[in-house]
């Protein structure tokens, strides 16, 4: 996929620089490391540094030294996760101001204009977002609203007349295969005006084969010629699956926040580095890993006796846990384009879940 800032291949895994920069590193880091798709929030993008400064700076890019592509998400799944004062309406989102308490409306044509200002390479619709674990009524009026503010994202969007930015869809109808199947068939019908679908309202609770069965249902129906982004996964084994089902794309705040905790991701499955086990334990994370952490040797004991108190140590483990989720993703292309998929993902279960460990 090639987009403004240069070619991202793909599948993908972004990692997320919720308020610009990536917790713990700096945009050249994240270059070096060799990641060429990050995610921002719209939402706290908007509250700081405002759109003003956006605009001054000429977009997000610029303002946090990042030169790769970006992509945001849109605001509304953030209002509704970070607030529960947030009342959807027809007209958009409202939501009490964290600064002065006022109520604010996130409106679809007010989440792109600002997505136009912050000028990110991939912009993510405005939808309604519901807890997977909501049932009744609420799910179809969701699925039904985020059809219709997709088609006042796309008016505005042509309004503004910015074409290298790319306008994802996002699919909604919680966990009822039907609602999916009709959010699916209508923004399907909107394909020539988006460039590419993303499949949200997942990942929050719901039992995995429920999960897997949704993304199954929407990989299958999407267009071959448009990306496919799964919203909010992050663990190696749901990418595997998902990629298996036809996913392209996804992003996750775990394998940075989890890093944040002291626990590094590997081949072997999850390493919790603050186990007294590791209190002596002179290895790095992993040996075979190709990060600035590992090649230089940092031991697992140094990340235990300092993760709580040495904010470098949430950095080392940070690298290594990006470098983990992009060579996971390399791999995964290696092996499809090799036509080895299956033996792969064989090996890497064998791999995870060795010794029931
Ligand atoms: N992030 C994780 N899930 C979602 C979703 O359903 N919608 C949006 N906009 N962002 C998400
Ligand atoms: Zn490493």
């Amino acid at each position: 996929m090639v987009m403004a800032h240069g070619p991202t291949l793909l599948p993908t895994f972004m990692p997320v620089a919720t308020q610009a920069a990536i917790k713990g590193l700096t945009s050249q880091q994240m270059e070096d490391l060799g990641v060429t798709l990050i995610l921002n929030n719209t939402y706290h993008l908007n509250l700081r540094p405002g759109i003003k400064i956006l605009r001054e700076a000429g977009g997000a890019h610029k303002f946090q030294g990042w030169r790769k592509n970006l992509l945001t998400d849109s605001g509304g799944f953030q209002l509704v996760s970070l607030s529960k004062f947030t009342k959807i309406t027809e007209e958009g989102a409202l939501f009490a101001s964290p600064f002065t308490g006022e109520p604010t409306l996130l409106t679809p044509e007010e989440s792109i204009s600002i997505q136009h200002a912050i000028g990110a390479d991939i912009i993510m619709q405005l939808d309604d977002v519901v807890s997977s674990l909501t049932t009744g009524p609420r799910v179809e009026e969701a699925m039904w609203r985020s059809v219709r503010w997709l088609d006042r994202c796309i008016a505005q969007h042509k309004r503004e007349g910015r074409p290298e930015q790319n306008l994802f869809a996002i699919i909604q109808g919680g966990l009822d295969s039907g609602l999916r199947e009709i959010c699916l068939e209508e923004m399907v019908k909107r394909k020539d005006s988006v460039s590419g679908f993303a499949i949200g309202g997942l990942s929050g609770g719901e039992a995995k084969d429920t999960f897997w069965k949704m993304i199954a249902l929407c990989a299958e129906k999407l267009p071959d010629d448009k990306p496919r982004y799964s919203m909010g996964i992050g663990f190696a084994e749901d990418l595997l699956v998902c990629v298996a089902l036809g996913v392209d794309m996804a992003d996750c705040v775990f394998p940075t926040r989890t890093a944040r905790f002291g626990v590094a991701l590997t081949r072997q499955g999850p390493l919790n580095l603050r186990l007294n086990k590791y209190s002596q334990d002179l290895d790095p994370i992993d040996k075979d890993c190709a990060c600035p952490t590992c090649r230089s040797e940092t031991s697992r004991a140094f990340i235990y006796h300092n993760i709580g108190t040495e904010t470098a140590t949430a950095h080392a483990v940070t690298q290594h846990n990006i470098v983990f989720q992009a060579k996971l993703m390399g791999d995964v292309r290696d092996a499809i384009m090799k036509d080895e998929y299956p033996a792969f993902l064989k090996s890497f279960f064998k791999g995870y879940y060795a010794n029931g460990k």
